[in-house]
């Protein structure tokens, strides 16, 4: 805890996940600006005393003068939470995990019957139609006059966690690092809150931009376009936005200083009827993995297909290559694109031909079935399924040895940078092995330029990727 002291505005100490102790122990945090929690079963806790018991114990603490708020329950007996106000500012809390939304005039009202000095609710939400009602009633709070916590519990709401400020909350919630035990589902660290987001720094004016997909929790974005922003020295944030309803979440965008989004799957395509104007690129390929606002402008662009071929140029310099794309989904799309463009030919392969045969009429290539493929008629191959993905890293795409020896092979997947494929590849003889991760690195910093005007360097990127990926795998060997 002592470590948390300077980095924190605010220790909420949970009394009720502490085990063997007394009102003495805490004489450490003497002056310390603590939160006292001590929440019952009931309430999603893990007191299972009574209530006189537990109210007993924040009377003794009270005495001390320890802490300076304390977290009381909507259902606790008036008369009791008019007590600790005598010791404590009392936030007065409504938590609800099961997915629903209580209507605003019930949590109104029981808001408005009990005394406290902030209000804080704390939902669990799997649909972001909820969201935009749960906002609608911070807005109510604050019209009565309420300070408050706002908290939406799950990957859902991870960006309202980091956006705090945007929306008047009094503080948000972070978890101390490494301990593997965030207090709620969809809690970041202190130290991310920090170091990645830049909270303390954080002001109304301030530009923001995220990722817009669903899932997005293991993304390394965050890490990249953050560190960029503050390496450029800009005023930005980039943050998660795990999506369900692109319309719900459009509807909450407007009201943010939104400057612009990366957009992954599933949202690619869908994104595109929302936009004002769409780049030709993204039009072509018929989906959208960057917005960028422009003035009042929607624009959508894609810079997959730029992530995709400049790495193949510095490596090899401009050729006319013939290749062979396996499978045949979006980022098939964006490799297609990119050959078609470069003037080179291409087949593609893929376990669903009839996407195959779409993929090729399209862009120009042939669909050729798995078992038809002739490896003497390529002279690189580039893998597109998710086949060997973290956290799938052991499956391997039924390719034949024969497609690989002596060729280029090109892996779209940046997690692992070493996929079991590229290794295959290697092993059997391949001419070269190209990852995915300069891919990620190049269509991420065309993204940044689109938003920025700024050139950064793929390079760096990719030592920032990698960074993080080793330590994202080093969280998983401890706690798996
Ligand atoms: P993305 O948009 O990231 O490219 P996608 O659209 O889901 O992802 O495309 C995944 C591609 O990998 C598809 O071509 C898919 O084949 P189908 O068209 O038959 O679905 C392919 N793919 C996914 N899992 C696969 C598997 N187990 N074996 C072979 N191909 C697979």
């Amino acid at each position: 805890m002592r470590a948390y002291e300077t980095r924190v505005d605010l220790l909420e100490v949970r009394l009720d996940w502490l085990r063997d102790w007394t009102v003495e122990d805490l004489e450490f945090l003497r002056d310390r600006p603590v939160l006292w929690t001590f929440r019952p079963v009931r309430q999603g806790g893990e007191f299972a005393g009574t209530d006189s018991e537990r109210f007993e114990v924040l009377r003794q603490i009270g005495r001390r003068r320890l802490g300076q708020w304390v977290d009381v329950e909507w259902d606790v007996w008036p008369p009791l939470i008019m007590e600790l106000r005598g010791y404590f500012k009392v936030l007065l809390s409504y938590h609800q995990y099961d997915g629903h939304l209580p209507p605003w005039p019930d949590l109104g009202e029981l808001f408005r019957a009990k005394p406290h000095d902030a209000v804080k609710i704390a939902l669990t939400l799997h649909r972001w139609a909820d969201i935009v009602r749960f906002l609608d009633i911070v807005e109510a709070c604050q019209a009565e006059g309420w300070d408050g916590v706002w908290v939406v519990m799950g990957p859902r709401g991870t960006w309202l966690r980091i956006l705090t400020p945007w929306f008047g909350g009094l503080w948000t919630y972070a978890s101390p690092e490494g301990t593997g035990r965030a207090t709620a589902d969809g809690q970041v660290s202190v130290e991310e809150l920090r170091q990645v987001y830049r909270y303390p720094e954080m002001a109304p004016d301030h530009r923001i931009y995220g990722l817009l997909g669903d899932p997005v929790a293991h993304s390394v974005s965050p890490y990249i376009h953050n560190r960029l922003f503050q390496e450029v020295g800009l005023a930005a944030h980039y943050v998660p936005f795990a999506v369900d309803d692109l319309e719900a979440f459009l509807r909450v965008m407007r009201v943010l200083p939104l400057g612009g989004l990366s957009v992954t799957v599933p949202h690619k395509i869908a994104i595109l009827r929302y936009l004002d104007d769409v780049e030709p690129a993204a039009r072509d390929i018929g989906a959208v993995n960057t917005v960028v606002r422009r003035e009042d402008r929607w624009v959508g662009a894609n810079t997959d297909w730029v992530g995709f071929w400049r790495p193949l140029v510095r490596r090899f310099g401009v050729r006319s290559w013939r290749a062979l794309i396996v499978g045949a989904g979006g980022a098939a799309h964006a490799v297609a694109y990119a050959l078609r463009r470069a003037g080179c030919s291409f087949a593609v392969t893929n376990r669903t031909h009839a996407k195959a045969e779409a993929l090729a009429r399209r862009f120009g290539g042939t669909a050729v079935p798995w078992d038809a493929v002739n490896p003497g008629a390529f002279d690189l191959l580039i893998h597109t399924t998710p086949l060997g993905m973290a956290p799938h890293i052991d499956s391997l795409p039924p390719i034949p040895d024969a497609w690989l020896v002596g060729k280029v092979v090109y892996d779209l997947i940046y997690n692992p940078p070493e996929t079991r494929l590229l290794r295959r590849a290697r092993a059997v003889g391949a001419r070269a092995v190209l990852s995915g991760l300069p891919m990620l690195a190049e269509q991420a910093a065309e993204q940044f330029r689109l938003w920025t005007l700024q050139t950064v360097r793929a390079d760096d990127i990719v030592a920032l990727a990698q960074a993080h990926l080793e330590r994202q795998s080093e969280t998983f060997n401890i706690f798996d």
